[in-house]
């Protein structure tokens, strides 16, 4: 009989939004007439801007023509999508990218899960705390937890708490790690770092020789001036660090699936015994032998985001989200609820009243608002306490939850 990958078997039965999800459907089946407000999992309820749809439209018509037909494409995605994002994404912020260190994915989530792939299970890695459960638990299922402690924190896994006591700004390990986690704008507290902020992870990568996967998810929501959109806006950033980029959330393609991640050629890890490796061509080894590339009529939808009337449409569709954002924190802390996040990112972080536990206050909101949040604590132990809203609902939707906290007598 086959033998299973015993990591999985430590991790908790469900994925976080898995859980809420089951929970939500209990309720749901035991109070058909409640009407449910969803800010739990960030997913969009925009629909596609035209600019898009009319791109994909016209994909469809070339793939209907065998003269104009696709079959299977460059694993690593097409020079037109590529062109685009370095272009706009990157040369437009004074950053140089190379085509063959980006590649186009389904998505940030897939991709930050399988780059572990590329790293021994001896490495030590540092997550902030809270934190996106991905990075974590696809660690885990690589070997590299450790088990939990009786505080349920995996031993091997270095905790930086980004909280309010430290102004959400994680301090630098203590203790020396190889790889290091970081996404700014932040999923789940909404905070962010700025330049400054960002270098002092750079140079100490670049000091000690950890390598930074940098979650860049939700740049496109950065309103303010001193916040870097990229990793690669710091100098040195090129040795030490790969990005990774979604439309999910920029264009609404949580549904479509799109993403890239840019390895530069310069960042390496190294063997046992000491030889250096660049990761580019790893991960480009990796990427040709287990995926596909993305489909054509995808990427010609998201080579549409980076035209004028792409660029225009999906900010108005951001502007709209985070309208969304001021409503949910300004009601928050109208209510004397401690409330973070929401002005560079789609998430909005509060407190509890008198500290219920997470779990306690998200069943609650549940039951008695009919509200759907997502518990801190799921993003980690330093979430404890704190609860997670999305600014991804509709206006009506968002103004209602709010209207439900005001009237609510917690
Ligand atoms: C979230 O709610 O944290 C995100 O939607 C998860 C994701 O992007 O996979």
């Amino acid at each position: 009989m086959a033998l299973v990958n015993e990591c999985f078997l430590s991790l908790p039965g469900n994925y976080l939004f898995s859980e809420i999800n089951k929970k939500v459907n209990t309720f749901s089946l035991q109070h058909p007439d409640a009407k449910l407000i969803r800010m739990g999992i960030g997913d969009v309820t925009k629909p596609l801007a035209k600019a898009v749809i009319d791109a994909m439209h016209q994909a469809v018509v070339e793939m209907s023509d065998a003269k104009t037909f696709r079959g299977y494409g460059p694993e690593q995605g097409y020079r037109f999508l590529i062109e685009k994002i370095i272009e706009i994404d990157f040369r437009s912020r004074g950053v140089t990218v190379q085509p063959e260190e980006v590649f186009i994915s389904d998505g940030c989530k897939s991709d930050m899960g399988n780059i572990g792939g590329l790293f021994a299970k001896e490495n030590v890695v540092a997550v902030t705390d809270p934190v996106y459960p991905v990075y974590v638990d696809s660690n885990v299922m690589d070997g590299r937890g450790g088990g939990t402690s009786a505080s349920g924190m995996w031993k091997n896994i270095v905790y930086l708490p980004c909280i309010k006591e430290n102004d959400f700004i994680p301090a630098l390990p203590e203790k020396p790690v190889d790889i290091i986690y970081l996404c700014f704008p932040n999923n789940p507290t909404g905070t962010t770092l700025t330049k400054p902020e960002l270098k002092k992870w750079v140079d100490y990568a670049l000091e000690t020789g950890a390598l930074i996967l940098f979650d860049a998810a939700y740049e496109a929501f950065i309103a303010e001036e001193d916040v870097p959109h990229s990793i690669f806006e710091i100098e040195g950033a090129e040795n030490c660090a790969i990005e990774f980029r979604s439309f999910s959330k920029t264009a609404g393609f949580t549904g479509i699936r799109c993403g890239y991640t840019v390895v530069p050629k310069k960042v390496a890890a190294r063997t046992g015994t000491g030889k250096k490796i660049f990761l580019n061509a790893l991960w480009n080894r990796r990427q040709t032998t287990k995926f596909n590339g993305v489909s054509y009529i995808t990427q010609r939808a998201a080579e549409a985001v980076y035209s004028d009337e792409g660029m225009r449409q999906c900010k108005e569709n951001i502007a709209y989200y985070m309208k969304n954002a001021a409503i949910v924190r300004d009601g928050l802390k109208h209510m004397g609820l401690e409330a973070f996040g929401g002005i560079n990112a789609p998430y909005i972080w509060f407190k509890t009243p008198e500290n219920i536990d997470s779990w306690t206050f998200f069943d609650r909101m549940l039951k008695e608002i009919h509200v759907i949040g997502t518990p801190g604590v799921g993003f980690g132990p330093s979430g404890e306490g704190c609860l997670r809203l999305t600014a991804f609902g509709s206006r009506e939707d968002t103004v209602a939850a709010m209207e439900r906290f005001q009237s609510w007598s917690i």
